[in-house]
């Protein structure tokens, strides 16, 4: 696979025409010095006059939904539907970063990338094939002037990235996959030896190794492919060639995490749970929880 040449034929993907106005938006911000302060909130801060605080407060507004988050820039606060730092929070007592080169597999905006700073890694590599949350990555970073490193690239393309991480996160993406073993198959293969994946999925509650197969939708989401148990998620990553699987954490979302906001444009948890029963998504399926694991190799 040539990943230069894809590479190439996404950067195009910046000029579809929902996108290229997004970005003729971005060119013309007024730049100023500001500071990245790293915390719950990822926040740029700076001076910054009445007319450039109106632009960044209507460039961040069209470039809407912002699902992850949040995020302070100057004057305009960003309240992401998820509030990120929850999942962060359950993450962070397991981490270190310090010195590594790390990927965020499905980055979305970034945020968790913004986060993994705090440890001061070696190389931070996101990839998600989002132009959309690549243009929110960028109004971020335009200000913060990282050198976190963006790829409109997906999981399937890491085998063939040409570059090995020790530590990757894939979170909140298995449950998209048709082929959940062959994508951890990738994503170990992307691993330095003794590296570590960070994974978080969906599951279902139950003991047995199964894996719910929605209809047409899963909390109405149209592209859910499987929600395993704890048990199956397991075997996947032992058919993957991952023989470390360690369960850290399990959490049931909430509307602490997940919510409707002014920053998005649709719809969120409350209205993907059936309102006479909250423990059971619209489709009568177990509404969301996720579990968060730590896979290494040997
Ligand atoms: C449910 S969100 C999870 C975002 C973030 N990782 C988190 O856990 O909060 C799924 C993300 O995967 C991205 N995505 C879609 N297709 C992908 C692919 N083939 N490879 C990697 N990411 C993909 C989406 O654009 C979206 O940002």
């Amino acid at each position: 696979m040539d990943i230069a040449a894809l590479r190439r034929e996404r950067e195009r993907w910046l000029e579809w025409k929902n996108i290229a106005p997004l970005r003729r938006l971005l060119e013309t911000l007024p730049s100023v010095e500001a500071e990245l302060v790293i915390g719950d909130v990822v926040q740029i801060v700076g001076e910054m006059g009445e007319e450039g605080e109106r632009r960044i407060w209507e460039t961040a507004w069209a470039m809407r939904p912002w699902r992850k988050g949040p995020f302070q820039l100057f004057g305009t606060f960003i309240d992401s539907e998820w509030r990120s730092f929850i999942k962060y929070r359950i993450l962070s007592p397991f981490l270190d970063l310090e010195g590594k080169r790390v990927a965020d597999v499905g980055c979305n905006n970034g945020y968790y990338m913004f986060r993994f700073l705090e440890q001061r890694p070696e190389r931070v590599v996101g990839f998600d094939p989002s132009p959309l949350f690549k243009t929110q990555f960028d109004l971020i970073n335009f200000y913060a002037r990282t050198d976190l490193h963006y790829e409109l690239l997906g999981v399937e393309h890491l085998p063939f990235y040409g570059e090995l991480f020790d530590t990757i996160f894939c979170l909140g993406v298995i449950y998209h996959r048709s082929d959940p073993v062959a994508t951890l198959k990738g994503l170990r293969k992307a691993l330095k030896r003794g590296g570590e994946l960070f994974l978080d999925s969906l599951y279902i509650p139950g003991e047995e190794p199964i894996a719910l197969c929605p209809g047409e939708s899963y909390s109405k989401i149209s592209n859910i492919h499987f929600v395993p148990t704890i048990a199956a998620l397991e075997n996947w990553a032992k058919k993957a060639g991952f023989s470390h699987v360690q369960v850290l954490a399990t959490r049931e979302t909430d509307s602490s995490e997940q919510r409707r906001t002014e920053w998005i444009t649709g719809e969120s948890l409350e209205d993907f749970l059936d309102p006479e029963d909250p423990t059971k998504t619209v489709e009568g399926y177990p509404a969301p929880r996720r579990v968060y694991l730590r896979l290494k190799e040997r």
